[in-house]
């Protein structure tokens, strides 16, 4: 494992936080689940605000499932710590620096340690002291997110990207003080989205609609409390307040890598795909590729069957596709497209009505935020879609 970041910052960066049914079950099998079930919180229902009102979503009731929060830097820190217990090797501040040979069965990465990713200049920076190395390899795993270089190396008459930009961001805040609600609100208000979720007993995570080019320093802590007020308090209840001690704007954008494999390089998670935040998938989807892309490897070490990594793309990328659906269309329910007229916003008021009264709209948001099953290699023992409604 070749880690571009250092142990304590990957460890403690606060950034998704909720794991569907089925990533809370794939940590537990394979024995890093222990803190998770501890320590995470086990959510039945979020709801949905919008017309100065709250309706639940009965995600349990609906699905038989649920969805736990817990934060992805504390599950970092599990499969850290599982990795170097198995006696396996992380190498920190080491950046990979050129993959070769990728269509052959000795596929190399070349690397070099003592690096720290300057954030101003968006470049990295080397030790002079570290040399670069080259790993043989019988496989590569690009998951070096979408900045990584990994993507690169899919030949580009190969390769074919599908993007799609939002025209809003999301400015997010971490708060010290209780959770202000026991379910995750999903807000739209005339001014905007607004979200309350929370880390911990102690941490709340709150998001609103902003200008994709808006800048923290714009928002003093009463503004933004200002503003969180205004889009999420309604007749009965108000948001609590606490001290904010971190600011952030996040984009958003849709973006998907066809195919997820070049001769022995497999992308995974954000290297492949990025996703929108509203829905909560971006992690998810990364944990789904990585188990579809471990049990192939696993065939292929154990048999020298290659079928499950010669449709790796095909696996992973329905389950991106069907996945991207959710988050576009809940950004686009939930967020407020200002240039666009009052029509738009009405439709989107009806379809939160809709989302909100009928059983089967609102279980076909549920099956989908705690997650669709996770899908074995395209094959004959896959669900007609009719025994999957069952
Ligand atoms: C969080 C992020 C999401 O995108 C979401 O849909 C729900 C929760 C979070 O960071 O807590």
């Amino acid at each position: 494992m070749i880690e571009l970041r250092g142990r304590e910052e990957i460890e403690t960066t606060v950034r998704a936080g909720v794991l569907e049914h089925g990533t809370a079950e794939l940590l537990r099998e394979t024995g890093v689940g222990e803190r998770m079930d501890r320590i995470g919180a086990v959510h039945h229902g979020v709801e949905l605000r919008f017309g100065g009102r709250g309706h639940r979503i009965d995600l349990t009731g609906l699905t038989g499932r649920s969805i736990v929060v817990y934060g992805q830097q504390e599950v970092v820190k599990d499969l850290n710590a599982a990795r170097l217990d198995a006696g396996g090797q992380i190498l920190f501040e080491t950046a990979a620096t050129g993959l070769r040979d990728l269509e052959t069965d000795e596929p190399k990465v070349r690397f070099r340690g003592g690096a720290k990713l300057d954030p101003e200049a968006g470049e990295i920076r080397f030790r002079d002291d570290a040399e670069e190395e080259e790993l043989v390899c019988d496989y590569v795993v690009g998951a070096d997110g979408f900045f990584g270089p990994s993507r690169s190396f899919v030949p580009e008459g190969v390769r074919k990207e599908h993007v799609r930009a939002y025209p809003f961001g999301w400015f997010g805040i971490l708060v010290k003080g209780p959770p202000a609600t026991e379910e995750l609100i999903y807000c739209l208000h005339e001014r905007g989205f607004a979200l309350v979720s929370t880390r911990s007993p102690t941490i709340q995570r709150l998001y609103f609609q902003c200008d994709p080019n808006d800048s923290v320093e714009n928002w003093p802590d009463e503004k933004i409390w200002e503003e969180m007020h205004a889009r999420l308090d309604t007749d009965e209840w108000t948001l609590t307040e606490g001290e904010i001690f971190q600011k952030s704007i996040v984009q958003m954008r849709s973006f998907v890598c066809e195919p997820m494999r070049h001769g022995r390089l497999f992308l995974a998670g954000d290297a492949a795909h990025i996703v929108p935040p509203t829905g909560a998938k971006g992690m998810n989807l990364a944990v789904a590729d990585v188990r579809v892309l471990a049990r192939a490897l696993a065939e292929a070490y154990a048999s020298g069957a290659t079928d499950a990594l010669d449709s790796y793309s095909e696996t992973c990328l329905r389950r991106v596709w069907k996945a991207s659906r959710f988050s576009w269309w809940m950004t686009s329910m939930l967020h407020r497209f200002h240039d666009e007229d009052d029509f738009r916003y009405r439709m989107q008021l009806a379809e939160l009505d809709y989302v909100s009264s009928s059983r089967a709209a609102a279980t076909s948001l549920a099956e989908n935020y705690v997650g669709l099953p996770m899908e074995s290699a395209a094959s004959a023992d896959e669900p007609a879609p009719q025994d999957a409604l069952r």
